[in-house]
């Protein structure tokens, strides 16, 4: 070969194989997360045929762990999550424990240590949400109460992890694997020493992101957003996800995954993240791929012939250990069975953190490799099982609903308690959204049908503008422009009535028109007064974005100029017959 293409050949091979074996996935109505980890599995080293470089999709992998938990950070909603918090802090936490102790009991039977018994149950007692946000997608679930109660319950699950996998290199020792702290030493103290730098590292990163995060991202993604190029944005929004990723590792330790998830959280309180989310996705989506592919890679199918009972245990610890824990909690709790059963079924799973802490967990010498694969095989047919799961669930409660006994006390009973979670989550989508509107102006289509003037504009070209307007609104009788002044703004009115004096006549403007275009245009001192009549909701556009606005959609200009034109002309008749009268708008 004339020179190294083996990352080519395994972006290439993976994609192919992933592709592959994903349609296969999805026409055996199976998730194509499936599909995508047997084409691992067929390109790792333990299947004949092309073998990837390990190396190589590992760091790949970690680039999709970033984009994954990017994505997660930016869809956290806050409002949700303390709606629900009830209910998935303690649900989440409690099914954590009773899991991982029931993984280490395991472990502990087949002769393991205790920290491989620790890691293997801590891997196995948390879900997959992007495999739950994808099973709920295609049951329209995602908004409903049940939904998002069990996305709440997993983001939960998704953070004691991330504290985990920045806590476990501190402990790997004294568990009995390998450490790379510069501590290093197993001793009390040591242990002690490390563990309380790692949590000042990371104590100070979280502050430092939320701090100065929300204060300067938002703010630069708007700046990048008013340019109108989707190409910028889209790396704006990429710097942003992987800078904060890297950056974090390099300066404080932290694991690139807990640097992009902050990132996401930062960039979700912004207005333009479902903008970002959506330019985002598409790499997102390539990334993650590669690595369930990576993940396949490393998986010994030769375990589910050599291990079949072991196997079996880890199985019935994801399929019914998990979900009877997380079920039992929910219905002590006091909430209804349908959500204690939905809970159930997304919890039937494990995905991207299990396969993490696993490799991390070998890395540290906790983990023997067997215990990665099987981790790997739970994965793989849990993944697989899950539509049958929530097809299960879903007869489940049809079943309980034609029993009325059953009906009458786990559905009927308690279901004051379900919708008092109700209110809050509506409560919370209400916040939300009201705090959106605060920030923004129209959205480009609520600007098109109040401003007939926006009507030519390509949906891309409104998206752009409708950045570019600044919300302001006037009580009766305030001077928004004053005649001499020097311009600086443009002003379009959404709601209410202003009038414009000029030379003694009065004329009115209403919604739909605009004022303050004449100096603008001209360069020279503004030609009136304006006042508002009423309260007044008006759009400002600044005298830059103006300018822009005119350079970069040259249709709009003659319109605007062609109403200054005629308001100068009459104008210069109110010169000429300077005498008062309310005269209908030019
Ligand atoms: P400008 O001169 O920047 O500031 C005052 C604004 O009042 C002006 O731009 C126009 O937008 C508006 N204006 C001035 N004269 C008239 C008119 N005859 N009819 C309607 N609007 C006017």
């Amino acid at each position: 070969m004339p020179h190294d293409v083996s990352l080519i050949a395994t972006i290439a091979v993976g994609f192919a194989l992933a592709f592959l074996f994903g349609f296969i996935a999805h026409r055996l109505r199976l998730p194509p997360l499936v599909g995508y980890l047997v084409g691992g599995v067929a390109m790792g080293r333990f299947t004949p045929g092309f073998v990837a470089n390990n190396e190589l999709t590992g760091q790949l992998a970690e680039i999709g762990v970033m984009l994954l938990l990017f994505g997660v950070g930016l869809h956290v909603s806050t409002g949700d999550l303390m709606a629900v918090r009830r209910i998935a802090s303690p649900g989440a936490i409690v099914q954590i424990l009773i899991a991982t102790t029931i993984g280490t009991l395991m472990a502990a039977f087949w002769g393991w240590s205790l920290g491989a018994g620790m890691v293997l149950g801590l891997s196995l007692s948390v879900a997959s949400t992007v495999v739950l946000l994808k099973a709920l997608e295609e049951r329209n679930g995602v908004s409903t109460p049940n939904g998002r109660i069990a996305v709440g319950w997993l983001i939960v699950e998704d953070l004691v992890m991330v504290l985990t996998l920045v806590l476990l290199p501190a402990f790997a020792e004294v568990l009995g694997g390998n450490s790379n702290t510069p501590a290093g030493a197993a001793s009390g103290l040591g242990l002690l020493a490390s563990l309380g730098l790692t949590l000042l590292k990371v104590i100070s990163f979280v502050a430092l992101v939320l701090y100065f995060g929300p204060r300067v991202m938002p703010w630069m993604l708007r700046q990048v957003a008013r340019t109108g190029s989707r190409e910028l944005f889209t790396l704006g929004v990429l710097a942003v996800a992987l800078g904060i990723a890297f950056a974090s590792a390099r300066l404080f330790g932290v694991s690139f995954a807990l640097g992009a998830f902050f990132a996401g959280v930062v960039l979700s309180e912004s207005d333009l993240s479902h903008k970002a989310a959506a330019n985002s996705l598409p790499l997102q989506d390539a990334f993650a791929v590669l690595f369930f592919v990576s993940v396949g890679m490393l998986f010994d199918p030769s375990i589910l012939v050599t291990q079949p009972l072991m196997v079996a245990a880890v199985l019935l610890l994801i399929l019914l250990g998990k979900s009877l824990a997380a079920l039992a909690i929910v219905l002590l709790l006091g909430y209804p069975l349908s959500t204690a059963l939905t809970v159930s079924a997304a919890l039937a799973q494990i995905g991207e953190f299990s396969f993490i802490l696993g490799g991390l967990g070998v890395a540290y010498g906790l983990l023997p490799a067997e215990g990665l694969s099987l981790i790997l095989a739970g994965a793989l047919l849990s993944i697989s099982l899950n539509p049958l799961v929530f097809a299960g669930t879903d007869l489940l409660v049809g079943w309980v609903q034609k029993v009325s006994w059953l009906k009458i006390h786990l559905e009927d009973g308690r279901a004051a308690r379900f919708s008092r979670l109700q209110e809050d989550l509506e409560a919370a989508r209400v916040a939300l959204e009201a705090k959106a509107g605060a920030h923004k102006s129209y959205s480009p289509d609520e600007l098109v049908a109040r401003f007939a003037l926006f009507a030519g504009l390509t949906p891309e070209q409104r998206e752009t503008l409708a950045l570019h307007f600044r919300p302001r609104n006037a009580q009766p009788g305030e001077r928004l422009i004053r005649v001499g002044d020097k311009a600086d703004a443009v002003y379009f009115i959404s709601t209410g009535e202003a009038e414009v004096v000029v030379n003694g006549h009065k004329i009115k403007l209403g919604p739909g028109d605009f004022f303050g275009e004449m100096a603008l245009l001209s360069g020279l001192p503004r030609s009136a007064d304006v006042i508002a009549l009423d309260f007044c909701k008006l759009l400002t556009l600044s005298q830059r974005d103006f300018r822009e606005l005119l350079r970069r959609y040259p249709g709009m200009r003659d319109p605007i100029a062609a109403v200054a034109k005629e308001r100068e002309e009459s104008n210069r008749q109110f010169k000429e017959r300077p005498h008062g009268g309310v005269t209908q708008p030019a």
